[in-house]
């Protein structure tokens, strides 16, 4: 096959993929999602960021909300849990950092580093395993009391950080803040 022949061919295919249903579609979606990324329009800006009512959140209780595909664990803690995180020396600790995309990137992973308010109430955490991203368990789950995650048996304490088993990270804190004394806005 001759050099202009073989060119040829590579542009028959090229035309025939790009004419095909699932190539064409394909194709159209990568680009859409990179203009969508590069150049957010008002309503994806409006839908990366959502209010959360938590006026029914009782102490004790865990609030699952979907927030950009992912879920989101809102706990508003008890005395007892804000304790044992509370107590738990740095230097125990698997991941020291804070994981908390609402303070300084190099802060330390206490407590305090790690919850929305002062009291230590109210910790918002994404709800992925940092292993291999599957949904923990919470409500108490696992040997710290937080949550565990049953796929590979990661153990993580009350204030969400890594204390046993495979997962590397403490479960991020996303972007958050009270905006009333019942709402929070993520995002
Ligand atoms: S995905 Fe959670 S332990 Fe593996």
């Amino acid at each position: 096959m001759s050099h202009a022949e073989e060119h040829a061919g590579t542009r028959r295919d090229f035309l025939y993929y790009a004419t095909a249903g699932v190539g064409a579609v394909a194709g159209g979606a990568a680009v859409w999602t990179l203009v969508d990324q590069m150049n957010p329009s008002a309503d994806v800006k409006a839908l990366s960021s959502i209010f959360v009512d938590v006026s029914a959140v009782e102490v004790g209780t865990q609030l699952t909300v979907k927030w950009r595909g992912k879920p989101v664990f809102i706990r508003r803690r008890t005395p007892e849990e804000i304790d044992a995180a509370r107590k738990v020396p740095l230097d125990v600790l698997i991941d020291k950092g804070a994981e908390n995309a609402n303070i300084d990137a190099t802060a330390t992973a206490d407590d305090k580093n790690r919850t929305l308010d002062e009291a230590g109430e109210w910790l918002v955490m994404m709800g992925v395993c940092t292993h291999l991203g599957c949904v923990p368990l919470g409500n108490g789950s696992g040997d710290f009391g937080g949550w565990f995650c049953p796929c590979h048996g990661s153990h993580y304490d009350t204030a969400g950080r890594i204390r046993k088993g495979p997962a590397p990270r403490n479960l991020p804190v996303p972007v958050a803040k009270f905006t009333t004394e019942n709402t929070i806005l993520l995002g």
